[in-house]
């Protein structure tokens, strides 16, 4: 993969592609962190003497133009922390392109033919510049016309995140600090097969929590009650039982609630049945203590899914003890993006870990040895 070590810059008006999908609430943006970890590849390119910065981004999933989706909060928040104005092109022409050093396109996905990887599309997009960086990791994933059709049609490489991100996750496998430990939780355990596929393979030890705990419950014929537990995620779960069964740790207790809602009566379950009329949606004390206990001996964590239900308070403390042991954890420790990023950030330990991926979904398609579009199209 070409880096910004081997891309002329100089004198030069620079497509930069980059992820600044920020969670959003009445226009207002609740996290600016992805806009925040693209700011030191923006900076290296103006320092070394890029004449214009044209730059690429989506924000949520329109159809269409949506007025909700204006990148116009992003180029705002950009432009306070760049300390420059950021006009904000409606389409992707260069002879209408507003003039300034830092110029954001409108959200590419309001564009025809975007998420198609369009050729037209990324024509125009390779029009307004000389040299494309990509420092989209979160969107890397995405064969689309701003990550993978405009590089191939300018000379490119990736920016300091996308480099920092892939060197970082794909380090993890390939040479830990040991004991590896993988922290994998979620709602869905199909989401996540091929990461713990890919963690098996490599990790000493996985340590299992959130919904996806139920489907292994189920497979072990434990009684799950109304808890949410994904029927396709059955067999699945019986195979990757099978097969680590010396590596896979579920919880030993959980903690049940009657419906989904803090306001609701909540029961301590030892073991893992869950009764009919109640919903597992946190991991137990004991399973938090016996968990922060793995991850205080560990040499490398990776944290993926939180243990709970944590946006409901008296679902918040299983996620809450093992966002704080991998904060506490002296080893390597790595978060993927997503919901246990936004945990380890409401619970104020975001600064305490190694590296907090800005990728999701890109964080997991990498650790399963999936190609990415985006970084492919680099090397
Ligand atoms: C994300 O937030 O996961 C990335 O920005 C990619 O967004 P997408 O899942 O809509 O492609
Ligand atoms: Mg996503």
């Amino acid at each position: 993969m070409r880096t910004l070590d081997d891309l002329d810059v100089a004198g030069k008006a620079v497509v930069a592609r980059v992820d600044f999908n920020v969670p959003l609430r009445d226009g207002q943006i609740t996290d600016d962190a992805r806009i925040q970890a693209a700011l030191p590849t923006l900076r290296e390119l103006r320092e070394k003497g890029a004449t214009r910065l044209v730059l690429l981004a989506h924000l949520g999933r329109p159809k269409g133009r949506d007025p909700e989706l204006s990148l116009e909060p992003v180029a705002k928040r950009l432009g306070e922390l760049l300390d420059v104005d950021v006009a904000l092109a409606d389409e992707p022409d260069a002879d209408a392109l507003p003039t300034g050093d830092v110029v954001m396109v409108e959200n590419v996905r309001f564009f025809d033919g975007e998420t198609d990887d369009d050729p037209a599309l990324a024509t125009r997009y390779a029009s307004l510049g000389e040299v494309f960086v990509n420092d989209a990791f979160g969107a890397a994933h995405r064969a689309h016309a701003s990550t993978h059709g405009v590089a191939r049609l300018l000379p490119g490489a990736a920016g300091r995140l996308l480099q920092r991100e892939i060197e970082t996750l794909t380090g993890i496998l390939a040479d830990p600090e040991r004991p590896l430990v993988a922290i994998v939780g979620g709602a869905k355990v199909t989401d996540k097969i091929g990461v713990l596929d890919a963690f098996l393979e490599v990790a000493d030890t996985i340590l299992i929590g959130g919904a996806m705990m139920f489907p292994f419950a189920k497979a072990q014929g434990h009684e799950v009650g109304s808890s949410l537990c994904e029927e396709d995620g059955i067999e699945p779960a019986k195979r990757l039982l099978d097969e680590g069964a010396d590596k896979l740790e579920l919880p030993v207790d959980v903690v049940a609630g009657r419906a989904f809602d803090a306001a609701t009566e909540t029961q301590a379950i030892d073991g893992l049945d869950v009764p009919d009329g109640w919903m597992g949606l946190d991991v137990g004390e004991r399973t938090a203590a016996r968990y922060a206990e793995v991850i205080a001996g560990a040499g490398t964590v990776f944290w993926n899914g939180p243990m709970g239900a944590f946006e409901l308070a008296p679902f918040a403390a299983g996620t809450r003890a093992v966002a704080q042991a991998v904060a506490d954890c002296p080893g390597t420790t790595v978060v993927g993006g997503g919901d246990s990023a936004a945990a380890i950030a409401e619970f104020g330990l975001a600064d305490r870990v190694t590296h907090l991926s800005t990728g999701g979904g890109a964080a997991l398609e990498l650790l399963e040895g999936k190609p990415l579009p985006g970084v492919e199209v680099l090397s």
